[in-house]
């Protein structure tokens, strides 16, 4: 299946804390790697696709986009050695050409390692937005004056599979422009725990809960 999570809370959890909002992001990027060892384990899961920074982040200060930049070529550099031992191929989704290029080779270099790799396909969404995607997919299909038709205009997205299973945290019901196309007919979960407080064990309930749903997609 193909799991989608908005890994939202870190700043109220920083702020509960009395810490400051980098100190969320820092403990976030510790369950980002809880949950990836864990979903590589699951056999159910052939993709997490995990909103790491949205197209509206840029309107953060400048401090924490920073921050989040530097954190996240840190992780990809210290935890290449997580997704070489769990055999997890890193892709990315989202138009990064405005990241800088040391980051930049960070993550083709992540990809190039761990392009064979087998067990899961973890999917960072950066600089994603999922009206950006569309639309970029339909600007490829005029270009390449192809018809534009639900199908052609799948397979140019970022990303064509289809998310199985959504889940939110921080306890906010809402989309915030993620993998729109792709949830067309996705079970959704919404918890009220922030991400850094998010576990396995809690994943482990809501993909039981998900099994026991009866999918139908528009049929009866
Ligand atoms: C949402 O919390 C989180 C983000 C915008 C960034 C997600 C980043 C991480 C989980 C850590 C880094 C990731 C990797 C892959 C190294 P928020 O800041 O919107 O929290 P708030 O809504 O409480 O303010």
């Amino acid at each position: 299946m193909h799991l989608a999570i908005i890994m939202d809370g870190n700043g109220r959890w920083a702020k509960k804390r009395g810490l400051k909002r980098i100190e969320g992001h820092k403990k976030g990027a510790e369950v980002v790697k809880e949950i990836t060892t864990y979903c590589a384990d699951n056999p159910d899961i052939e993709i997490l696709t995990l909103y790491a920074f949205s197209t509206e982040n840029w309107k953060r200060p400048k401090m924490e986009v920073e921050f989040l930049m530097k954190l996240l070529d840190n992780w990809l550099k210290k935890e290449l050695d997580t997704y070489i031992k769990n055999d997890v191929k890193f892709e990315t989704i989202g138009d990064i050409s405005k990241f800088s290029d040391k980051l930049k080779k960070r993550i083709s270099h992540t990809k190039e390692v761990t392009k064979n790799n087998k067990k899961l396909t973890q999917i960072l969404a950066l600089n994603y937005g999922a009206r950006d995607e569309i639309t970029r997919a339909v600007k490829k299909l005029i270009e390449t004056k192809e018809e534009i038709t639900e199908e052609n205009i799948q397979k140019n997205l970022d990303i064509s599979r289809d998310v199985d299973l959504l889940i939110r945290t921080s306890g906010e019901i809402r989309l915030s422009n993620f993998l729109l196309w792709q949830i067309a007919y996705a079970e959704m979960f919404f918890t009220k725990s922030f991400w850094p407080d998010f576990t396995s064990k809690e994943l482990e309930a809501i993909i039981n809960d998900f099994k026991k749903r009866e999918r139908r997609f528009g049929g009866i």
